[in-house]
C-alpha cells in the first residue's frame, strides 16, 4: 500500500511541510510513500506531475494525502496513476460522492440538516431556494466548503425571509469564495449545536463536533472535530453511525457529526478521506497505525 502525498512548492522533492508529520508517521507504519507534484497537476502536466513516481509491476492500491481536488482533476490524477500500476483507494465517482455535498446528501437525508443548492448564483435563484426554508436560520456554503470563520459576514443568516439579509450574506460568500467557489451554493437550515466556546481568532461560535474516519466502512479513529473548546468525556453513538456509513459510496471517507443543544446527534458533513484535514489534536503515529491495521485486515 503506497500513500501518496503533495510536494513542497518550493522543492519538488520533499514533502509539502503542512504534510510532513504525516508523511513520516506513514513510513513508520508501514507503508510506502510517494511525491507528486500539485501544482503541475493544476497546470494540466499530469506526466510531469507523477514524474517522480515508479511504475509498479503489479497493481498495487494506493491513498492520496493532500489539498482537495476537483472532481476533474481527481479523475486526471486517478488515471495517471493507473498507468503506473497505482489504483487509489476511490474512484473518481467514489471521490465526488462525498466531496460534493448534494451527491451523497440522500444517503444521510435523516441526519443531516435539510439543505438544498443550485448552480445558478442569480438573484432570483438565491431568493427561491432560501425561502424554502420560511424564517428560519439557515446557513450558506458552496458544494464542498463553508466561509465558517466569516461566520457572521458569510455563512450564517439569522432568519431566511430577510431577503436583503440574505443577498448581502450570500454575495459575500461567492465574493470571498471567488475562484475557489465549487460548483454552486447550498442552503442548509442552520441546527443549535452544544455550544463549546467562540473561536480564538474568528470568533465563530464552535461546537461539539467529531470528525468520524472510515476505511472500508470500518471506524478508523474518531478525533474531536476543534482543537479549542472543552469536550468532556461524550463521544457520539459509533454503531448508529456505522449503519450510516455501510450505505456511503466510497472506500475512504470522514463523517463529521454534532451535538444537538436539546440532544440527539446530526451528520454535519461528508468528506473524501484522502483531502481531510487531520485536527491539531490527532495523533499522526496513532493514525497510520490504525490505517495500516484496517489495510492489512482488508487485503486478506
Ligand atoms: N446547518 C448547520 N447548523 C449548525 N451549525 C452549522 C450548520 N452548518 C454548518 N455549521 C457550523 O459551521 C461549520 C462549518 O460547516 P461545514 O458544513 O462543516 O463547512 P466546511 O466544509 O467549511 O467545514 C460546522 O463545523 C458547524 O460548526
Ligand atoms: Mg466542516
Amino acid at each position: 500500500m503506497k500513500i501518496i502525498f503533495n510536494d513542497s512548492v518550493i522543492d519538488n522533492k520533499i514533502v509539502e511541510p503542512d504534510y510532513e508529520s504525516e508523511f513520516n508517521s506513514a513510513k513508520e507504519n508501514g507503508f510506502e510513500t510517494e511525491i507528486f507534484s500539485f501544482e503541475e497537476i493544476e497546470d494540466g502536466n499530469i506526466n510531469n506531475a507523477l514524474k517522480f513516481i515508479k511504475t509498479c509491476e503489479k497493481i498495487e492500491l494506493g491513498i492520496y494525502r493532500g489539498w482537495m481536488m476537483t472532481p476533474k482533476i481527481y479523475e486526471q490524477f486517478y488515471n495517471g496513476l493507473l498507468k503506473k500500476n497505482i489504483q487509489l483507494i476511490n474512484n473518481p465517482t467514489e471521490y465526488k460522492h462525498c466531496h460534493y455535498l448534494p451527491e451523497s446528501y440522500d444517503k444521510i437525508i435523516k441526519e443531516t440538516p435539510k439543505s438544498n443548492w443550485t448552480k445558478d448564483i442569480s438573484k432570483n435563484s438565491i431568493l427561491e431556494l432560501s425561502s424554502e426554508f420560511g424564517d428560519k436560520p439557515i446557513i450558506v456554503k458552496d458544494y464542498v466548503k463553508s466561509e465558517k470563520h466569516n461566520w457572521n459576514d458569510a455563512c450564517f443568516i439569522p432568519n431566511a425571509s430577510d431577503k436583503n439579509k440574505v443577498l448581502e450574506i450570500v454575495n459575500r460568500f461567492i465574493e470571498l469564495r471567488g475562484d475557489y467557489l465549487n460548483e454552486g451554493f447550498v442552503f442548509r437550515e442552520f441546527i443549535e449545536l452544544e455550544f463549546l466556546t467562540e473561536h480564538s481568532k474568528s470568533k465563530m461560535p464552535l461546537t461539539k463536533e467529531f470528525r468520524i474516519i472510515f476505511l472500508n466502512k470500518k471506524v478508523v479513529q474518531i478525533f474531536n472535530y476543534w482543537d479549542e473548546g472543552n469536550y468532556d468525556s461524550e463521544k457520539p453513538d459509533i454503531d448508529f453511525f456505522q449503519n450510516i456509513a455501510e450505505n456511503i459510496e466510497s472506500n475512504f471517507f470522514t463523517m463529521d457529526v454534532a451535538k444537538k443543544k436539546n440532544g440527539g446527534w446530526i451528520i454535519m458533513e461528508l468528506g473524501d478521506g484522502q483531502v481531510a484535514g487531520l485536527p491539531d489534536n490527532a495523533n499522526r503515529n496513532k493514525y497510520y497505525n490504525e490505517l495500516n491495521k484496517n489495510c492489512v485486515e482488508h487485503r486478506v
